[in-house]
């Protein structure tokens, strides 16, 4: 898919060759300057009734007198926000799914298209064409959109260019994580996920080192291996890095959680929708998406991943309630749930985050089903002491298109933590569940400043078109890029 920004006037959109034109249409009157063979017909139909200028309504238009471009479809945008815009090129887009139409141009009326505008185009484009195949080969073939081209006038080329290469990037990025994400566990192995990040080095200049049991072992990390050691699938510990930035700028650090499988261990899932338990890697996808956005876009700045990746099975050998493992840090951790096994993962590569003196670490977790009830699949949640990566997250997220909601860290949601046995237990009560698990992770981050994203509810979509959405890559995206500035 190839996005680009083309100069046309409004009034000169029919003279646009292209398999077909989309014009979004933002407010409810219509620009006097809109090319006439397409504002008359369309205001023909407004007329009698045939179309309402009201969000989500489009109108198809076929063979217009006049108009070049042999199919028109006008779709009606709630507004002039990037949100409303995405929205209705996603509309329009989809009218045009079954037509063989390959190039097609998209214009704004009504409103201004600035750089997230021009970003959110390229989402809507890129989420139109995707289609899983890895493991269905039959898939129906993807629409036949191979080039968007976002009209606008002189004035607005170099904004749209802008956002139009950031959001090739993002939606590079996405796409990445989405495949993993939708990939069933025996086709996405700790190993596998290996091998991919290995790849994304080669094809974008990262240094990417992966450790085996053993070196995991050596390095220390109790806590991880537990979960670890109930599967025949050996665990592996990704370090990704990008350099953009002068040697001595401290990186940002990405913590991206890599359960390539949960069932939950000895403490077992229903067996109800166990098979979502796949994504249990999305934020680990997450992380790998935004290493391709952020090399893709060659920003200035330092960027280190880590993915402790392995899978959560019962077994003979596996963790067992009640057992006691002692984490990187030293610190002991009673594991009173086998099921709550991403913070054993995570508490382990927070603490190995601290040797890079970041400037920031953000880990990224479908870490409980708590937050899917505080905050279901709209936003995701955002656990952070520190006030400025707070703002910075919020405003990344709304950046992208992709956003978050902060919560609650209080010191008295700790004491769910005490135990007897070990200087903690890995679960709270049920109650406050995702607030719990982000207090257990704050006890590992002393170090250095530290955001935590539970994504249990947005990294996934549930029911008929059930599969991966790629985020939170959007928000990390700009997330990093404005650690760069
Ligand atoms: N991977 C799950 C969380 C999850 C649940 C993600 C639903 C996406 C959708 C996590 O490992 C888990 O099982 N969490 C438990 C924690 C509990 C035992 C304290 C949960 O949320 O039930
Ligand atoms: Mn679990
Ligand atoms: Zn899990």
């Amino acid at each position: 898919m190839d996005v680009r920004h083309q100069i046309l006037s409004l009034s000169a959109l029919s003279t646009l060759s292209a398999d077909a034109l989309l014009v979004v249409v933002a407010g409810d009157s219509l620009d006097p300057l809109l090319d006439a063979a397409i504002a008359g017909p369309l205001a023909d139909a407004i007329a009698h009734g045939d179309f309402q200028l009201k969000a989500g309504r489009t109108l198809y238009l076929h063979r217009l007198p006049g108009v070049k471009a042999p199919r028109v479809v006008i779709s009606a945008s709630a507004g002039t926000t990037p949100k409303a815009f995405k929205a209705a090129v996603a509309q329009g887009l989809a009218a045009l799914k079954t037509t063989g139409a390959r190039r097609v141009g998209i214009a704004a009326v009504g409103l201004e298209v600035d750089a997230s505008h021009a970003e959110a185009t390229v989402g809507a484009a890129f989420d139109a064409v995707y289609v899983y195949r890895h493991t269905k080969p039959s898939a129906p073939p993807a629409p036949a959109l191979e080039a968007a081209l976002l009209l606008t006038d002189k004035g607005h080329a170099k904004m749209a260019q802008l956002g139009l290469a950031r959001g090739q990037a993002i939606a590079a990025g996405v796409q990445l994580a989405r495949e993993w994400a939708n990939r069933p566990a025996n086709h996405c192995t700790p190993t596998m996920l290996a091998e991919q990040a290995k790849k994304l080095g080669k094809s974008h200049d990262l240094k990417v080192e992966v450790l085996d049991r053993k070196a995991i072992e050596k390095e220390g990390m109790g806590s991880f291996l537990a979960v670890s050691q109930g599967s025949e699938e050996p665990p592996r510990f990704i370090v990704l890095r990008y350099n953009g930035a002068a040697k001595n700028k401290a990186p940002v650090v990405l913590v991206g959680k890599g359960v390539t499988f949960d069932t939950g261990g000895i403490s077992i899932k229903p067996a109800a929708e166990m098979d979502e338990m796949k994504f249990d890697m999305g934020g680990a996808a997450s992380v790998l998406g935004t290493f391709r956005a952020i090399a893709e876009l060659k920003a200035k700045v330092n960027l280190v991943g880590l993915i402790p990746a392995c899978e959560n099975m019962p077994d003979g050998r596996s963790l067992k309630p009640g057992d006691v493992v002692t984490s990187l840090s030293g610190q002991t951790i009673e594991v009173l749930n086998t099921d709550a096994e991403g913070r054993l993962l995570l508490c382990d590569a927070l603490t190995y985050a601290e040797r890079f003196k970041p400037a920031a670490v953000v880990d990224i977790a479908t870490l409980t089903g708590a937050c899917v009830i505080a905050l279901g699949h709209h936003r995701s949640g955002l656990f952070t002491a520190d006030e400025t990566l707070a703002t910075e997250l919020s405003e990344a997220g709304q950046a992208g298109l992709d956003p978050c909601w902060r919560m609650p860290l209080d010191e008295e949601y700790d004491d769910g933590l005490k135990s007897n046995f070990a200087d903690m237990g890995n679960v709270g009560p049920r109650a406050g569940g995702a607030i719990t698990a982000a207090m257990f992770l704050r006890r590992f981050t002393s170090k250095y400043r530290w955001a935590h994203l539970d994504v249990a509810g947005t990294a996934w979509k549930s029911g008929a078109a059930k599969g991966g959405t790629g985020r939170p890559v959007p928000l990390l995206t700009h997330f990093v890029l404005s650690q760069a500035a």
